[in-house]
Parts: structure tokens; C-alpha cells; sequence
């Protein structure tokens, strides 16, 4: 198997996790058929510094000629005065239009041996297990016309939705329940937008071909709440652009922390993989940055652009033997000490990398 992979690390911690999800993947080339053939190019913040835009050509080019992108993540304090055109994060939303992926999976696992970090109760979270299919090129994200009117004060977005577009992405999330419990939750406004009320049309259509799936709907607004009391009743979660955007890093209290969800963006040309966290400033080039969202991640490339479920499977497994073992990146710690191990970015990285290699050697 031959993988060409586009490495677009980014910005704040994303260099620091994206450098152990790549050292991962290597050490599986390594003890697999799997030739992996990696280039680096530049997104986001370090790209304006260095070449004045937030996606460049190069950069953009070498994602076109590769089979799949992982990307770190984008943005900085320096750059939040910037205009959306011209910020980082409009470095992310080209590439996500030009690679055309327009499914964004992001799994939401609670480990079990997180259960006692999370601030929700063990007996809450235990066992959930959600897969969050988020519309990733509509909506607001993407709507035309939009502008901040400075004469008038005045500001506008443009939710706009067509129906192929609804329907594309809910055949992905029915046919992931398919393989999963059977279970669909669309989640909506259909109570006050009519872009909601287009989805939700849209979405019962869909159902008649999966008629072995279950589909529920939801308002965004209940499923906020939904999702922390009884995270365990949701199977797939379809969401439109910008409510996927919210109910996912809301997961991460699920889950323990941010910093442990993975995506993979599907659909389109080419495959577009990212951790849901942000560049998090706040912690950037300290070692403090839990590398196991973007570790995870690794797996996701593995599974989705290589069909390497075994490979994929055991850097799950690593992860999950990692935590078994009391070992903790700062963001897990919470609550009461259970005689944790705090380990650095690089320390996390290296851990991952002996279990995986003893689970696949
Ligand atoms: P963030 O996700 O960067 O951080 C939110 C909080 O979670 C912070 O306290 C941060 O320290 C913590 N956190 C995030 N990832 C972590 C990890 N791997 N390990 C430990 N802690 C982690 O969100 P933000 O602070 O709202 O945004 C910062 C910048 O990131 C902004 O410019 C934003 O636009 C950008 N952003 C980029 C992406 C992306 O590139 N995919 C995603 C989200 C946010
Ligand atoms: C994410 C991020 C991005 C989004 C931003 C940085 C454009 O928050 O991937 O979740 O809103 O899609
Ligand atoms: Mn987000």
C-alpha cells in the first residue's frame, strides 16, 4: 500500500501533536507493507508570516497531488484582529472547499479508564460512543452574501443549504449507523430556520432508503443538553456545518478532554484529516499539548485513505493501554489524584509508539 500524505501542521500546538501523529505513522510504515511517502508544507498563521497568505499555492498544489492531508491546526492571538478572508482559519476553509470533502466524522469515545477525569459522573458517560457526521462546505461557514458593514454597523451571514447537499451528507451518517446501532439523531432548528426546515425534509427522505435505521430529531438547542445527561442514547449525530462545529468540542467533556478527538473529512477528492482542537495558545510550545487527538487521528488515516483496519486498530488500543496504565497529559487531570503519570507531548508520543509496536510486532 502506497500513501502520499500532505502534512500541514500548522500553527500554535499543532506542530507539537502533529509531529507525534506523524512519528506514529512512520513507525507502522515501518513494520508494514504501508510506503509512506510524507511532505510538509505550510497553512494558517505561519503561512501569512512567511508567504503572506493563509494557504499558498504550494501548499494548496502539494494537498491536490496527494492522496491525503493532515493537518495540524491553524490560528494565533496576533492574527484575531484580521478580517475572516485573511485569517488563518481561512487557510483551513480553502482547503477543506478544494479537497471537496464534505462529511466531517468526528468520533466521540469515552475511554473507559477516562471515566473518573471527566467532569460528568462515570455512571453518566460510561460507554458512550458517538459518531458525529458534521456537514463541513455549507452553511454559515460558506454562505454568500456576508459582510461587516463599518458605516452602517451592521454585520450578516448566509445559512444556505441545498438539498443535494443535505442528502449527500446523510447518506454518509445512515450508512455509518448501518454499521454501527442502527440509530440516526439529525439535529436541527427547524423550529425557527428554514435551512433546518430544508435539512429535517431532506433528511426523512433519505431514511426511506435505510429503513433499518432509526431516525430521531433534535433541536440544537435540547441536544446541548441531551448530549451531557444521557451521552449513551446517541448513536450517530448528523449536524449541519455550524451546530457540529459546537456539539462536537462539547463531546470533549464526554471524552475527558478536547485534546482526545480525532476527524477524518470524507466525500470528496481527497481525504482531509485534523484533530478537532484548535492551535490552543494558551499552552502552545510548553509540552503540555495531549497529542493523542492527533494520534488518534493517525489511526483514522490509516483506516480511511490506507484500509489498514488492523494498523489502525492498535494505535486505538495503545492509546487506550496508555491510560490503563495511570498515564495522563495535563488536560486529563481533574478531580481526584489517582496516583497518575503526567507525561509531556513527546513523552505521550513515545509511549503510543513502544505499545504500538509491541502490539504489531
Ligand atoms: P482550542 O481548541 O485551541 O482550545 C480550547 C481549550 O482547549 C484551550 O484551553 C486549550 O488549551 C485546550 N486544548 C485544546 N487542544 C488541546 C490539546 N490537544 N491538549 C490539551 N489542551 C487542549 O480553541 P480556542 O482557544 O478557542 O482557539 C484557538 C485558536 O485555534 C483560534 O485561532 C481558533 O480559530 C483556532 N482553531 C483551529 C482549529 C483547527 O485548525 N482545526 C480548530 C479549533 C480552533
Ligand atoms: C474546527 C474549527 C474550525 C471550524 C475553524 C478553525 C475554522 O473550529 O475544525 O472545529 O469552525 O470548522
Ligand atoms: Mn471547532
Amino acid at each position: 500500500m502506497k500513501l502520499k500524505l500532505l502534512v500541514t501542521a500548522g500553527d500554535g500546538i499543532g506542530p507539537e501533536v502533529t509531529n507525534e501523529a506523524v512519528q506514529v505513522l512512520e513507525l507502522v510504515a515501518s513494520l508494514s507493507s504501508l510506503e509512506l511517502e510524507l511532505d510538509h508544507k505550510r497553512i494558517g498563521g505561519i503561512a501569512i508570516v512567511q508567504d503572506g497568505t493563509p494557504l499558498p499555492g504550494e501548499t494548496l498544489d502539494a494537498a491536490l497531488a496527494s492522496d491525503a492531508v493532515l493537518l495540524g491546526a491553524v490560528g494565533g492571538n496576533e492574527f484575531n484582529a484580521m478580517a475572516p478572508d485573511k485569517r488563518p482559519e481561512a487557510g483551513l476553509l480553502a482547503i477543506r472547499a478544494a479537497l471537496g470533502g464534505f462529511a466531517n466524522l468526528r468520533p466521540a469515545f469515552a475511554f473507559k479508564e477516562l471515566a473518573v477525569n471527566s467532569p460528568l459522573r462515570p455512571e453518566i458517560i460510561d460507554g458512550a460512543d458517538i459518531m458525529f457526521v458534521r456537514e463541513l462546505l455549507g452553511g454559515l461557514y460558506f454562505g454568500q452574501p456576508r459582510a461587516w458593514n463599518k458605516e452602517k454597523n451592521e454585520a450578516f451571514n448566509t445559512m444556505r443549504y441545498t438539498k443535494d447537499e443535505v442528502v449527500r451528507v446523510a447518506r454518509v451518517a445512515f450508512q455509518l449507523a448501518q454499521k454501527r446501532r442502527k440509530k440516526l439523531t439529525s439535529v436541527d432548528k427547524a423550529n425557527v430556520l428554514e435551512t433546518s426546515q430544508l435539512w429535517r425534509a431532506a433528511v426523512i427522505e433519505v431514511a426511506a432508503e435505510f429503513p433499518d435505521v432509526t431516525l430521531e430529531h433534535q433541536y440544537v438547542d435540547a441536544m446541548a443538553m441531551h448530549l451531557m445527561n444521557r451521552p449513551r442514547d446517541f448513536d450517530v449525530v448528523l449536524t449541519e456545518n455550524l451546530f457540529g462545529d459546537i456539539l462536537s468540542d462539547e463531546s470533549g467533556v464526554i471524552t475527558g478532554s478536547l485534546g482526545m478527538l480525532p476527524s477524518a473529512t470524507v466525500g470528496g477528492k481527497i481525504n482531509l484529516y485534523e484533530p478537532i482542537h484548535g492551535s490552543a495558545p494558551d499552552i502552545a510550545g510548553k509540552g503540555l499539548a495531549n497529542p493523542m487527538g492527533a494520534i488518534l487521528t493517525a489511526a483514522l488515516v490509516l483506516r480511511h485513505s490506507a484500509n489498514m483496519e488492523k494498523e489502525a486498530a492498535a494505535i486505538e488500543a495503545a492509546v487506550r493501554k496508555l491510560l490503563e496504565e495511570g498515564y495522563r497529559t495535563p488536560d486529563l487531570v481533574r478531580g481526584k489524584d489517582h496516583g497518575y503519570t503526567v507525561l509531556s507531548t513527546t513523552e505521550v508520543g513515545a509511549k503510543v509508539r513502544e505499545k504500538v509496536k509491541q502490539l504489531l510486532s
